[in-house]
């Protein structure tokens, strides 16, 4: 009996070593902690896919729910900033400001858009609240988080539009003035996701001369800028390096556009953008990374650019050349009215040369940036730098965010 019993164990054990393990790159921070966050993670997709196809409930929305059950067991920490949800311009927002009072000083200002692919995360998740307790004590600011609403329920370019509302409401000078805020000092700011988010409004802020007020600063942690090339150095070499492998991007980028997944094998081999494709003969030097990035990022990569492409997936989606959905297509005219940057990357995520070749094309456009590359960094740090999902190269991602926001904003 003991015998069978040790037998299954030994099983049990080889099977959970199997599934947890992945061969990742040396130099990824803390490699096998990195490892058991995957398989979670996997593991959480899987049995979110696994409902859906019994038709029993979406994935995203069992994701969803159980990362808030989970939640729950964390204490929210006791004093710190005020913090209360409210609506702008009717969209949810978790406002934080900060109990410091220094007489006749005006506070900063930052609005922080998460990330989570356009369909997961929070303000009320629980690294997202952290962050911005942290950050609203740390810089005496009022951190505007806004609960954007999420795929399923909406789409682009809904996302992107409450964004901007809250923003345009906060930025109203009588609304900033309720809050004690500068004017002179109020910035965006967001992670992957809600770093694509944060680009697209500090551009439209930019150039909208209906709004009086403009940012600042942005500061873009891994953001995810353009669906027009899933073969730069960076998506080749991480594409399956947790925690957000290539193709769950392309899924990700699918249905925050409301496009056919069976695109994404097409769009995976670049087939949506063709050298046949006139469309896009326009927009080509602002995403061709082989004159964008530096020969250090480019390594032995070669473009990938089909002769011959799939010329329909470009007209079918033709969000795919909106600037509101891929910043990084933006004009030269728009990115030098933009403020100041701070742009966080990572060697091990597939969205380093998105941020790598923005922060270029803001410099190029005269607009100074602070391009902070993480070595040892993977997608998703942000999030990882609080007990218990911690890691190092988290909690450098957040000191750094910080001091430079303390230096900047
Ligand atoms: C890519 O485009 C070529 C040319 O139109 C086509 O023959 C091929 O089937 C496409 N590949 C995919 C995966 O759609």
């Amino acid at each position: 009996m003991m015998r069978v019993f040790c037998c299954v164990s030994l099983l049990l054990s080889l099977a959970l070593a199997y599934y947890i393990y992945i061969p990742l790159p040396e130099t990824v921070s803390e490699p096998w902690k990195l490892m058991v966050l995957d398989a979670a993670i996997r593991s959480l997709f899987s049995v979110g896919g696994l409902l859906q196809s019994l038709g029993l409930c979406h994935h995203i929305k069992f994701i969803r729910h159980t990362v808030q059950t989970l939640q729950v067991l964390t204490p929210v920490p006791s004093g710190g900033p005020k913090v209360h949800d409210t609506t702008f311009a009717g969209v949810q927002v978790r406002v934080y400001e900060s109990s410091s009072v220094e007489k006749g000083k005006l506070k900063r200002g930052l609005i922080f858009l998460h990330g989570g692919g356009w369909a997961l995360g929070s303000t009320k998740e629980q690294s997202y609240d952290l962050l911005c307790r942290k950050m609203a004590d740390e810089l005496k600011a009022v951190i505007v988080s806004v609960e954007y609403r999420l795929v399923p329920d909406v789409h682009f370019p809904q996302q992107y539009d409450d964004c901007l509302e809250a923003t345009k409401y906060f930025l109203r000078p009588e609304v900033l003035a309720l809050y004690s805020v500068d004017p002179e000092h109020v910035g965006v700011s967001g992670d992957s996701a809600g770093g694509n988010l944060a680009a697209a409004v500090a551009q439209q802020v930019s150039v909208d001369d209906s709004i009086l007020v403009k940012f600042s600063a942005q500061a873009l942690i891994y953001p995810v800028l353009q669906a027009l090339d899933f073969n730069t150095p960076s998506y080749l070499q991480n594409q399956n390096v947790p925690i957000l492998y290539r193709a769950a991007l392309i899924h990700f980028w699918l249905e925050y556009l409301n496009a056919d997944h069976s695109l994404v094998y097409p769009m995976l081999i670049n087939n949506h953008t063709g050298k046949d494709q006139k469309a896009l003969s326009k927009h080509r030097s602002k995403f061709d990374w082989t004159t964008l990035l530096s020969p250090e990022f480019q390594k032995n990569y070669k473009p990938v650019i089909p002769v011959k492409g799939s010329p329909k997936i470009l007209k079918k989606v033709p969000a795919l050349l909106d600037v509101r959905a891929a910043p990084l297509l933006a004009e030269e005219e728009v990115l030098q009215r933009t403020p100041q940057a701070y742009i966080l990357t990572c060697e091990h995520d597939v969205l380093r040369d998105d941020g790598l070749m923005y922060a270029r094309r803001l410099q190029q456009a005269g607009v100074a940036v602070t391009s902070d590359h993480h070595a040892d960094g993977f997608h998703g740090t942000l999030s990882f730098a609080f007990w218990p999902l911690k890691f190092e190269a988290g909690e450098r991602a957040v000191l750094n965010l910080i001091s430079w926001l303390n230096d900047h904003l």
